[in-house]
C-alpha cells in the first residue's frame, strides 16, 4: 500500500473536484486530499500536485509550497496538474522528462505544425504551460505534467477575479462559463501515474 497525497488550491472547486476524482482512482493505496496550505508533513511515497491556470502560471499558494517544500519533495515520486479554460497541445509524449496528458477538449485543438498562433494561443500551448512552472518552481522532478479543462463559474470567484475573467470571456469567444470536468480522462491519468 502506498501513502499518496494530493496537494491542491483551488478558488472555485474544480482543481478540488479533480484532486477527489484522483482519490477515488487510487483504491489500494492510502489516499490524503488537502489544500496545499494544510499540508504538513511530506511523509508520503508519491505526491501529486494541483492548481488553478492563473494568469499562465500556477496559483502563487501553490508556486510557493513548492518552492518551500521542493527539498523534501525531489526524493518522492511527483505529478502535478493544471485545472485550466484553455490549453493547445503541439506536441505529444514528454517535455523536459514529464509525460504530458492534455484532457480531451484540448486534444481536440492539437495545433499541426507551422500553426499561426494568436497571443492567447501562444501563451497556452503545452510548452508554455511547461516554461511557466519550470519559472516558478526550478527543476522539481515532476513525472507527469496533466492538464484539465476544468470550471469557470463567476459566482465562486472573489470579486476581482471574476471581473478578469468576465473581461477574459469577452476577448476571448473560446472561453465560456460553465464546469468542464471529465471525470474520465481524470481517470486515465491516474491510471499513467500507476496509483490504482
Ligand atoms: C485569477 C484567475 C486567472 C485565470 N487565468 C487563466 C488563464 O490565463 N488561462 C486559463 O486557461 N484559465 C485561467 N483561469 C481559469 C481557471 O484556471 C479555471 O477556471 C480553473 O478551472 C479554476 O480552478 P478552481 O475552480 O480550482 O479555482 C483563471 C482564473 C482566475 C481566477
Amino acid at each position: 500500500m502506498k501513502r499518496i497525497l494530493i496537494a491542491y488550491h483551488s478558488e472555485s472547486g474544480a482543481t478540488k473536484t479533480i484532486a477527489e476524482y484522483i482519490a477515488q482512482t487510487a483504491k489500494e493505496d492510502q489516499i490524503t486530499v488537502l489544500p496545499v496550505e494544510k499540508v504538513e508533513t511530506l511523509d508520503y511515497d508519491s505526491v501529486i500536485i494541483g492548481t488553478p491556470n492563473w494568469y499562465g502560471k500556477p496559483a502563487p499558494a501553490v508556486s510557493r509550497f513548492l518552492r518551500a517544500r521542493g527539498q523534501e519533495l525531489k526524493g518522492l515520486s511527483l505529478a502535478i496538474y493544471f485545472s485550466c479554460m484553455d490549453c493547445y497541445p503541439t506536441e505529444e509524449g514528454e517535455q523536459q522528462g514529464m509525460l504530458i496528458y492534455a484532457d480531451g477538449h484540448f486534444r481536440k485543438q492539437t495545433l499541426g505544425q507551422g500553426a499561426k498562433l494568436s497571443s492567447w494561443q501562444k501563451s497556452h500551448t503545452v510548452t508554455s504551460y511547461v516554461a511557466n512552472l519550470r519559472a516558478a518552481v526550478g527543476d522539481l522532478p515532476f513525472q507527469s505534467l496533466g492538464l484539465f479543462k476544468g470550471r469557470l463559474d463567476f459566482q465562486r470567484l472573489s470579486w476581482g477575479h471574476a471581473l478578469m475573467m468576465r473581461f477574459i470571456c469577452l476577448i476571448n469567444k473560446g472561453v465560456r462559463p460553465g464546469n468542464y470536468v471529465l471525470p474520465e480522462d481524470i481517470t486515465a491519468w491516474s491510471r499513467m501515474l500507476r496509483i490504482e
